[in-house]
């Protein structure tokens, strides 16, 4: 059985993006996949400074979360827009995660991602999600084609979590589908 992976970008606890990555775990079909929510807030992951590797190596939560990565076959990504982009917090977190190549875990390469953003603004975050998929395909992912993004996120959730707009669940069932889709079908032996 595949092994889906989800978090978002963002540490924030009443973040929109984990609110939108849990949902999206809970809307998954659980007799085709196993499912993995990780917050990274939960992860002491420091900025990455190539001097403090070298003198204290790896922090051990990066080589957790490395671990982690490495035994899921896909990954939805929730990543919130700040300025254009993703968030200073996912790709720091990639480039932890990226290091040490020798200990033979594989946290990218040939894992098959689903990109999502939420925001409170109309276009969802749309923006960011143009060089998130550049850099997911920089780190050897299939990128599916379709993409979920949340506009108005902050009225988007009812108290339990739960997407309340049908077209909006019709969107992310796309992705979500395709993704699927996709992860089983690259990975069939
Ligand atoms: C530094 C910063 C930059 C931001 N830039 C954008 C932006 O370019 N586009 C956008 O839609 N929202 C922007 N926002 C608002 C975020 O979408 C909003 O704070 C969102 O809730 C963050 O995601 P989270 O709820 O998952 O933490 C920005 C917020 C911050 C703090």
């Amino acid at each position: 059985m595949i092994k889906l992976l989800f978090f978002a970008g963002s540490c924030r606890v009443q973040s929109l993006n984990k609110t939108l990555a849990k949902f999206a775990e809970k809307s998954i079909d659980h007799d085709l996949v196993e499912t993995t929510f990780i917050n990274l807030a939960a992860y002491d992951i420091p900025l990455y400074n190539g001097d403090n590797e070298e003198a204290y190596g790896v922090p051990n939560d990066a080589s957790t979360l490395k671990r982690i990565f490495d035994a899921h076959d896909g990954l939805f990504i929730a990543s919130p827009e700040y300025n254009g982009s993703y968030s200073a917090v996912l790709k720091n977190t990639i480039d932890w995660l990226f290091r040490r190549p020798e200990d033979n875990l594989i946290p990218f390469k040939n894992k098959v991602v689903a990109l999502a953003s939420a925001s409170p603004f109309a276009a969802g975050g749309l923006r960011g999600l143009v060089p998130l998929r550049m850099l997911m395909n920089n780190m050897d992912c299939h990128t599916v084609p379709s993409q979920f993004c949340l506009g108005h996120a902050d009225k988007a959730f009812d108290d339990d979590g739960q997407l309340t707009d049908e077209h909006q669940l019709a969107m992310l069932n796309q992705t979500l589908d395709q993704w699927v889709e996709t992860t089983i079908a690259l990975n069939a032996q």
